[in-house]
């Protein structure tokens, strides 16, 4: 066989090895292999994906897609915050999959009692007029890529949907950028107590 011959041989050999192993990494999502992997995780998000810390997102019940992309984010440094893009940095795409499938299959954040009812009903009616569940869901309980907003620490949806509105955190396509822009602070914070309220 020729050197050409055998280096065609061994591209071809390469192209048939990568198109067999492509499929196997997006091979279904490992929820257990994913549960040992969040171990570093807990110690600020929670073994139940609810953070005792103030500020910090509660991960359970999110849109697996939704984690997944948000920690493809970080890794690429498109976000940053909280250190999570140097916490990411070494996780493959297999990892994160596995790590957002464990996040979905956790029972979603207990609903916040004993908020300002004025403010939740506020929260409510600009969360209509805004039609935030046409992408979030009726519930705001987040669907494929797009977050659960239901149960999560309001300082938390304060400070984000803030940076989304700045644009101090890019989002993946601008629809989330261009709903906050007209938000003022107050609706912002109403809203946040609303959809901490919702189960
Ligand atoms: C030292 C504390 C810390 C550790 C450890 C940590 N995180 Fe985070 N994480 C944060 C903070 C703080 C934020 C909010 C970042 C911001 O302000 O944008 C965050 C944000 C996130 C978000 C975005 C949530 C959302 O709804 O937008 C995801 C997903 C996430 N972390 C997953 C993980 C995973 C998976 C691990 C483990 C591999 C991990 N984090 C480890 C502190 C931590
Ligand atoms: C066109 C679809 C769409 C609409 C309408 C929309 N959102 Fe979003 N929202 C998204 C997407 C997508 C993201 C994720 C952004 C990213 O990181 O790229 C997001 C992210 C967020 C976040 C950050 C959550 C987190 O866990 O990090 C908050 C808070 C939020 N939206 C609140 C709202 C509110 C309040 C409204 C109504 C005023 C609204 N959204 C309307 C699609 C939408």
């Amino acid at each position: 066989m020729s050197f050409l011959k055998l280096s065609k041989a061994i591209q071809g050999m390469a192209f048939f090895t990568l198109a067999l192993s492509t499929p196997l990494t997006w091979a279904a999502p490992d929820a257990v292999a994913g549960k040992a992997k969040a171990q570093v995780c807990v110690a600020c998000h929670g073994e139940q994906g609810v953070s005792a810390i103030p500020g910090m997102p509660h991960l359970a019940a999110q849109p697996a897609l939704s984690v997944f992309y948000q920690l493809l984010q970080f890794r690429e440094q498109r976000r940053k915050g909280g250190g999570m893009e140097v916490t990411v940095a070494n996780l493959s795409d297999a990892d994160m999959r596995d790590i957002a499938a464990h996040y979905a299959t956790l029972p979603a954040p207990p609903a916040q009692t004993g908020g300002d009812a004025a403010k939740i009903a506020k929260g409510q009616v600009i969360a209509q007029q805004q039609f935030c569940s046409s992408c979030h869901g009726a519930q705001l309980q987040g669907q494929k890529h797009v977050p659960r907003l239901s149960g999560q620490s309001s300082e938390y949806f304060t400070a984000q949907l803030r940076n989304l509105r700045s644009g101090a955190r890019a989002d993946m396509d601008g629809t989330m950028g261009s709903a906050a822009r007209s938000l003022t602070d107050e609706e912002i914070e109403a809203m946040a107590v609303y959809s901490a309220s919702l189960p």
